[in-house]
């Protein structure tokens, strides 16, 4: 029997690696007449399908190829192959190579328009985004959504495990992600805090590299502020962070944003109030930072004066320009000039005491009266759960958008492990070439 042609402990299946394996593969057999080299590409192309259990149909496969081919068939594949290492190398950081500060921190990349910046990274903030990057990434979502009406998904997730940690609570954000990788095809593996051996005493970071052996892209979800980017140093598989205590929850801003666009066609000039507990909310600090990023939009932040914006995303915000304001009453005022009206629960599970979170937990509630107030173009969303702040009532308002952005949630996850892992719907083999 033929030496198989690549390693068997092949790493997480991502274009690059792939790429790296066939340029290694190809350096190797230097010797070989060029004219000889596009059929040495197809023997180790059906050996990388079979490795990564993809089903090798040219959807799946033409998001991995570096161009057309019909040009790997043309031009031999060696200088093809060497343009575009080079290329890729220059933009690229795999998630080990990421770099640290001098506290050992790990600084997430940043996430650009080019898809190939995506693939293999850690996403544990908002501020990894850029317009262009956010474009792209709405961009796939729609194509997501479209996939799903059209065909119910597809299968370029095949032979792939995504693994999800949580801590705490969840009902949308882990179905959605589960949801989100078995319409591609994948499968996944979910513990949570009472089966993990956190019971045990391991750590978080322990207990996500043990996920990572056996995946190809860990969610985690934790109490600790800063703990989900803390994990991710020492994980050599993308992770995602699904909610750091009151930090961030960057995905669930991404199906934000999303249904702000799909609701109302841009998100440009638009003017969004933030409602509830914006001193925890984790979902109030990231959508506040990322819609930093439109010219333009207006943030009211409306909460008790003791559950107020934390300084630093007011500081954040100020720093980029955007216009906000602050008060604590949703008063006619308000509800006038608002587009996105963004409710969120008051945390019960992060108050000292009962008696705190007695004072002021029915503090906002929207009723089909306060719904009379708003523009008739109003977007009314909440992350959810809900605990009082809208009336079952208004469900009926067809501005009630909550319902459609949380499946939103599936479409914007499909997306985003999709570039992940890349296979996402537009890559940019135009550019490789
Ligand atoms: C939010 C969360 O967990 O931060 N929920 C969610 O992910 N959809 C909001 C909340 O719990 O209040």
């Amino acid at each position: 029997m033929p030496p198989p042609l690549l390693p068997a402990d092949l790493p997480s299946p991502s274009s690059y690696i792939v790429m790296e394996v066939r340029v290694d593969l190809l350096d190797k057999r230097a010797q070989e007449p060029p004219q000889h080299r596009h059929l040495y590409f197809a023997e180790v192309w059906r050996e990388v399908v079979v490795r990564l259990g993809m089903c090798g149909c040219l959807a799946c496969i033409m998001p991995l190829l570096p161009t057309s081919t019909s040009e790997i068939a043309n031009e031999g594949g060696r200088r093809l192959y060497s343009k575009w290492t080079r290329r890729t190398q220059s933009t690229h950081t795999t998630t080990d190579k990421q770099a640290m500060t001098t506290e050992g921190e790990l600084v997430p990349a940043a996430l650009t328009e080019d898809p190939r910046s995506w693939v293999g990274q850690h996403f544990l903030s908002v501020t990894q985004l850029s317009l262009p990057a956010l474009e792209l990434f709405l961009r796939e979502a729609e194509a997501m959504k479209a996939l799903v009406t059209a065909h119910g998904g597809d299968r370029r997730m095949q032979g792939r495990i995504l693994g999800s940690i949580f801590f705490e609570p969840s009902t949308r954000t882990t179905s959605s992600f589960q949801a989100a990788f078995q319409r591609l095809g994948g499968s996944c593996l979910h513990v949570n805090e009472s089966t993990s051996s956190a019971q045990k005493g391991e750590t978080l970071s322990d207990t996500v590299r043990s996920m990572a052996c056996y995946c190809d892209l860990v969610v985690v979800r934790h109490p600790v502020k800063g703990s989900v980017g803390s994990a991710a140093g020492t994980c050599p598989k993308p992770l995602l962070n699904a909610g750091d205590g009151t930090g961030e929850h960057p995905t669930q801003s991404l199906l934000d944003l999303l249904t702000v666009k799909l609701e109302l066609g841009e998100i440009t000039g638009k003017t969004v109030a933030l409602v509830g507990d914006l001193k925890h909310g984790r979902t109030a600090h990231s959508l506040a930072r990322l819609l930093c990023l439109f010219s333009g939009v207006k943030l009211i932040f409306v909460s008790p004066e003791s559950l107020s914006m934390p300084e630093e995303v007011k500081e954040y915000v100020g720093s980029r320009g955007v216009a906000q304001r602050e008060v604590f009453t949703l008063d006619a005022d308000v509800l006038a000039e608002t587009d996105v009206l963004y409710m969120t629960r008051v945390q019960k599970e992060r108050f000292a005491t009962t008696a705190d979170y007695d004072a002021v937990k029915d503090i906002f509630r929207i009723t089909p009266q306060v719904m009379e107030q708003g523009k008739s173009t109003l977007v009314l969303m909440h992350p959810l759960p809900r605990v009082g702040e809208i009336d079952e009532e208004v469900d009926r308002d067809p501005r009630a958008a909550y319902f459609r952005q949380m499946e939103n949630g599936m479409y914007a996850r499909m997306a985003l492990v999709a570039l992940i892992l890349g296979v996402p719907t537009f890559h940019t083999q135009s550019r490789l070439s």
